[in-house]
């Protein structure tokens, strides 16, 4: 079984580091196929913390290989100092392979992003303003800057002035703000190129190798389904594909080579950032969530909105990436409520629908319609095996299991390495 997917099931920040990470010891690559610096993992190694924002978290397995495939787009600056953080911590990251198609997140990708939110005033996405969407606009508009342009300086100048001459347009008439110096960019650029030459590769052609070498290959998706621009809560979402498709494009390789996809759920629910969350919660108990899971963003420390799970988007997310299992996280973050409410369909005008409404306004009308679930008081963050968990915590887990289509493979019980339960093996 060589080629897995691990990606988030829900509006993302599901704890899917702790994951990646569990796998990393016995996984030869970790590839990030889409996304930027806007994601956030967070890994627990002993009693160190790492918030990794851009490098796949294999970076912290030794003899695994870190590669940041050509769907990603890559902020130099941000890429150099997260691999100069980790060296000082004694981390070896020479191992680290990027794509030369990656495009790259210049400064005025960021300067786009902020000023278009401030634009947008109440209609902004709340997006993380590290240059995401403008930087993937510009690689669909085919005025992108890639990672190999930075060694060819004539072609980087001349990108650069072409991707500079629409947008100081806009930031000059439209925004109010100075235009940018296109050669100011290309000397911040071929600043870092001399640093980053030395991992750059041919990621596709290195993944398929391995994978034919029977080699154990984990894509590693950031944000969540939810927050996919083709199958998120759309124009609430991020500018690239976190679902498993997105594995593909963003790392050339093919459907039939990926063997299992494994979706990371949190117990309950939390979102980031503006648009629709039905199960959202606005009371202590939201409060409570947001205290105990410690639900602050690791990327831009925004206090994470919290409610309660939501089987609906559950159920969608196994069928937008044909989900083989679910790795649930932070059960113990549920501990001590007397009963636990699940949100199994939605009541929009009226009607109950258990299938996620395609149609925005839908969604932002639907009401969560609950049942409720016995709690459990007994702490179970010390809980090796399922049979350790109390057996209200095992209900819950075989009712969300029932509920959203596939079977749980491993629960999180606590936020290090080694408070998870395995069920069944990734590998
Ligand atoms: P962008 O990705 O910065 O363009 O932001 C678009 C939306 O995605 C905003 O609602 C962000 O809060 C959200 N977002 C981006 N990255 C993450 C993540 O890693 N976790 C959760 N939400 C995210």
């Amino acid at each position: 079984m060589p080629a897995l997917v691990l990606l988030g099931a829900q509006w993302g920040d599901e704890g899917k580091g702790k994951a990646t990470d569990l796998l990393g010891g016995s996984v030869d690559y970790v590839v990030r196929y889409q996304g930027g610096n806007n994601a956030g993992h967070t890994v627990v190694v002993g009693d160190q913390k790492y918030a990794l924002h851009l490098l796949p978290s294999g970076i912290l397995s030794p003899g695994c290989t870190p590669v940041i495939g050509n769907g990603v787009v890559v902020d130099p600056s941000v890429l150099l100092s997260e691999l100069s953080g980790l060296e000082e911590r004694g981390v070896d990251t020479s191992k680290l392979l990027v794509s030369g198609n990656a495009h790259l997140i210049t400064p005025y990708h960021a300067t786009l992003d902020k000023t278009t939110e401030r634009f947008l005033g109440k209609r902004k996405i709340g997006t993380t303003g590290r240059g995401i969407g403008p930087t993937y606009a510009d690689k669909i508009n085919r005025v992108g800057i890639r990672v190999q342009d930075l060694f060819d300086e004539s072609i980087l100048l001349q990108k650069v002035e072409a991707a500079l001459d629409f947008k100081n347009q806009v930031l000059a008439k439209l925004y109010n703000r100075r235009a940018i110096s296109a050669q100011q960019v290309v000397e911040e650029l071929l600043g870092y190129a001399g640093q980053i030459e030395k991992y750059v590769a041919d990621t596709t052609l290195v993944l398929n190798r391995a994978i034919d070498d029977d080699k154990v290959v984990l894509f590693e998706g950031g944000q969540g389904t939810l927050l996919d621009v083709d199958h998120g809560t759309y124009p609430f979402v991020t500018s690239s594909n976190p679902t498993a498709g997105g594995a593909c494009t963003g790392a050339g390789v093919g459907p039939t080579k990926i063997s299992r996809v494994i979706g990371i759920l949190k117990a309950y629910t939390t979102r980031v950032g503006a648009g629709p969350f039905p199960t959202e919660l606005f009371d202590e108990d939201g409060e409570a969530l947001r205290r105990i899971g410690g639900e602050f963003g690791v990327t831009t420390g925004r206090n994470r909105r919290c409610g309660w799970f939501d089987a609906v988007i559950a159920r969608y997310a196994t069928r937008v990436n044909g989900l083989t299992d679910f790795f649930l996280t932070k059960l113990d973050v549920l501990t001590g409520w007397e009963r636990i409410p699940v949100c199994v369909a939605y009541e929009i005008e009226g009607e109950r629908t258990t299938e996620l409404p395609y149609n925005q306004s839908d969604f932002h009308h639907a009401k969560p319609v609950y049942e409720y679930l016995p709690g459990w008081s007994e702490d179970i963050t010390k809980a090796k095996t399922f049979a350790d968990l109390p057996r209200n915590a095992q209900a819950y887990v075989r009712a969300l299991e029932e509920m959203s289509g596939a079977p749980v493979s491993a629960i999180g019980v606590g936020p290090g390495r080694d408070e998870t339960i395995e069920i069944n093996a990734f590998l």
